[in-house]
């Protein structure tokens, strides 16, 4: 294996490792621990609460980094593998497959999941409105994560898919 396939795959570790703990996170928080904890009464609650929220904090600060590096990463060394053999990609790649548009609205989406993300965890004033009405905005941020894991999955398809061929290399076979 080569340095740049051996970064990579390091990267791709990385990224998907922290994608599961945070959507995994969100998942368990939406649908055992919030109901459970509705059942208790609300002063113990608000402790628990409070005791969770304190130990999660670093995990989730943890896993945004963790994803914003390694994905941003990835992308540029995806560009400039793209760019660096047009003959092999075909000069227009990028816009053809709308990778670029797709990389934008993931990013988009994923900035506004790690708010939530991150209110749900903090204990700013400013951001009380979310933990106000936790299961709500617990089920818009995984909502948010779906869509962010849906659109990674056509990224990745683009280019590895079974019938993805790029341009050129298609050309060359119909030839
Ligand atoms: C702003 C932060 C992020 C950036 C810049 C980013 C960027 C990327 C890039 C460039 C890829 C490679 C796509 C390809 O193979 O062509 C990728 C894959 C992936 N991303 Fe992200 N990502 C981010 C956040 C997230 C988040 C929040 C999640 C989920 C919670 C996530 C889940 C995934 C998964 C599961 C893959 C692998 C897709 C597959 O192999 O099928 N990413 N990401």
């Amino acid at each position: 294996m080569d340095t740049t396939a051996v970064v990579t795959l390091l990267l791709r570790w990385a990224h998907v490792l922290a994608a599961i703990a945070a959507f995994g996170g969100l998942l368990f928080a939406r649908f055992g621990v919030v109901p459970a904890l509705a059942e208790i009464d609300a002063p113990t609650r608000d402790r628990i609460h409070e005791a969770i929220r304190r130990r999660w904090l670093p995990w989730v600060i943890g896993a945004i980094t963790v994803l914003l590096v390694s994905g941003l990463a990835n992308f540029l060394i995806f560009n400039a593998r793209v760019k660096a053999d047009p003959a092999f990609w075909g000069a227009t790649w990028m816009r053809d497959t709308s990778y670029h548009a797709l990389f934008g609205a993931k990013f988009l989406v994923a900035m506004v999941m790690f708010y939530f993300a991150s209110a749900l965890v903090g204990r700013g004033a400013g951001t009380q409105w979310v933990r106000n009405d936790r299961a709500k905005w617990l089920t818009v941020t995984l909502a948010l994560g779906l869509v962010v894991v849906l659109i990674s999955g056509w990224m990745r398809q683009l280019h590895t898919g079974p019938n993805a061929a790029p341009l050129a290399a298609a050309a060359t076979m119909s030839n």
